[in-house]
């Protein structure tokens, strides 16, 4: 794998502070680009940007904030949308207001980035931008109603944006991942109850995914390796959908 493929270029990881999100931005700058780190908690991202030390900013950005997005994503060649949040429960147990959050995180905080983000690319002449799908996007998973169709959403958005702006060099792409042994999911066995054990079961491979395996895909994709790849739905889930 080419080492320096993002030498030169500006890149912006939403969700930064955790899990994959975090493995992206490591794996960008690894690879020698200049990365703005953004979450909407600051302390992480300052904390691995300070262990990065050059070419790593750190940035508290809700995703949400359209005036705050604005201004910060304007002069990218990589946009990655990791930040992400999920929902637990069947639709009829689902309050409007988890709902709407969801929505307002996974959805409209990607869109956000990405309308603000396509005119600067533009404007450079091209850039590549990943959203962070997942297989709930395309399967029904069981208690995440409002998760699976924010993440259908992020998909269907991807397309669209592919379409609209493949005459301008911009590529919009999407990952979905299965399980992802994340910080997220220790949160839902601590928090939810859910079973290790029983989301391990429910992968072919018998195991869950690592960040670092989306990051090298998200790299794959937001790099020129991948010039002739856009409006794709990246599926990397240990057989999971395939089953
Ligand atoms: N872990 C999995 O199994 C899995 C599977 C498929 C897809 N995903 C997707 O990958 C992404 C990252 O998941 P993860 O497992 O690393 O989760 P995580 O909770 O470990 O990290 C998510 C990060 O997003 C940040 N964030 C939340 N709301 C935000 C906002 N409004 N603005 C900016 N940042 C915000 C959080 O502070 C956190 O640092 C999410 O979009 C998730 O849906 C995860």
């Amino acid at each position: 794998m080419t080492a320096d493929r993002f030498t030169g270029k500006h890149a912006l990881v939403t969700g930064a502070g955790s899990g994959i999100g975090e493995a992206v931005a490591r794996k960008l700058h690894a690879e020698g680009a200049d990365v703005v780190l953004a979450d909407v908690r600051a302390e992480p991202v300052q904390a691995i940007a300070g262990e990065l030390e050059d070419r790593a900013t750190p940035v508290q950005l809700d995703v949400r904030d359209e005036e705050a997005v604005r201004e910060l994503v304007r002069d990218l060649d990589v946009l990655a949308n990791v930040a992400g949040i999920g929902s637990s429960t069947t639709a009829p147990d689902t309050p409007l207001d988890v709902w709407e959050n969801v929505f307002s995180v996974n959805a409209r905080g990607t869109f956000l980035c990405c309308k603000h983000a396509i005119p600067g690319m533009v404007e450079r002449g091209g850039g590549s931008i990943v959203n962070m799908g997942s297989v709930a996007g395309l399967i029904g998973l069981h208690n995440r109603a409002a998760y699976c169709a924010s993440k259908g959403a992020v998909i269907a958005l991807t397309r669209a944006l592919a379409v609209d702006h493949v005459g301008d060099g911009v590529r919009v792409n999407a990952v979905c991942p299965g399980t992802v042994d994340s910080p997220w999911v220790r949160r839902l066995v601590e928090e939810v109850g859910e079973s290790l054990d029983a989301l391990r079961a429910r992968q072919p491979m018998g195991r869950l995914g690592t960040p670092d395996e989306i990051a090298d895909a998200v790299a794959y994709l937001a790099s020129d390796d991948a010039a002739f790849v856009t409006g794709s739905a990246f599926v990397i889930d240990g057989g999971l959908t395939a089953a």
